[in-house]
């Protein structure tokens, strides 16, 4: 199939992708790392593209995302950048880099946007970050949030499971929630909290809310492109579907290439010079 399958081509601004919220229009985004990724899902019509720190445990094969630097996260959104054309691309700050002090996020931040092309970042937390959060938006840079399951704080929480299901977490999200919103942020990220939570968040926000495992209420929906996609058999949470079987499909055509070299059946003549 060529082509976008959504009717509109136009670029999704930061103002369009808020904006979706108000129309009713439900937002696709899919995280990738590279630019030929980019350029597939881009084309099939996902909103956004995040470029999550979410790279050190699927392009490194890290355990967590606190070993991604500054500079290979340039990398990775420059190539994304690149590739995308329409959706509204998104790169997270990775960890350390918003953390020491607003100045020195606002600096990460500025050299995010100079040296890749993106047209948003993500950063992890709440009112421990606000500050920093309105010194970048200050900057001209849109943000867009993230809370529940905050990855690089996975050594704070002991672990990746759900968050938020205790009253105190929840009113601490929500209150979070509307500070980020209050400084300006385009969008917030929910990962892995109830569902009935989210939806009270979204209820609560002009905003868009994008979900990771925060059920089918929020305004939007984001998955890591490997996952969804089927590349990553051990990786089954039940928030996860499979949209495709991509690890069969790779191992049938790898396997189909070792046969043919090995019993000299590739390349034949018409693939001879
Ligand atoms: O890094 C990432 O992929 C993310 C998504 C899971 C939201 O932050």
């Amino acid at each position: 199939m060529a082509g976008y399958l959504v009717e509109d081509q136009k670029k999704i601004t930061s103002t369009r992708f808020t904006q979706m919220k108000a129309q009713g229009k439900k937002i696709a985004m899919l995280t990738s790392y590279d630019y030929t990724m980019a350029q597939i899902i881009d084309a099939a019509g996902v909103d956004s593209i995040l470029i999550g720190d979410s790279a050190s445990n699927v392009m490194a094969g890290n355990d967590t995302t606190l070993p991604i630097t500054l500079d290979q996260m340039i990398y990775h959104a420059r190539s994304v950048a690149r590739g995308a054309k329409r959706a509204f691309v998104i790169c997270d700050m990775p960890f350390g880099t918003y953390q020491i002090s607003r100045e020195d996020g606002i600096r990460n931040a500025v050299r995010l946007m100079q040296e890749t092309g993106v047209d948003c970042l993500k950063l992890e937390g709440g009112v421990e970050i606000i500050d920093t959060v309105r010194g970048i938006i200050n900057a001209g840079i849109p943000v867009c949030g993230h809370l529940g399951l905050t990855p690089q704080s996975v050594y704070k929480f002991g672990g990746f499971g759900l968050r938020a299901r205790e009253e105190a977490e929840a009113n601490k999200l929500l209150s979070d929630a509307k500070l980020l919103e209050e400084a300006g942020c385009c969008a917030v990220v929910l990962e892995k909290i109830p569902a009935e939570l989210a939806n009270k968040v979204t209820a609560a926000l002009n905003i868009p809310t994008i979900g990771i495992g925060a059920g089918n209420g929020c305004d939007g929906q984001v998955l890591v492109g490997q996952d969804m996609l089927g590349m990553n058999r051990g990786f089954k949470p039940k928030f996860l579907r499979h949209f495709a079987d991509l690890y069969t499909a790779i191992t049938d055509g790898v396997g189909d290439y070792v046969r043919a070299v090995k019993d000299g059946s590739f390349p034949n003549a018409d693939e001879a010079y």
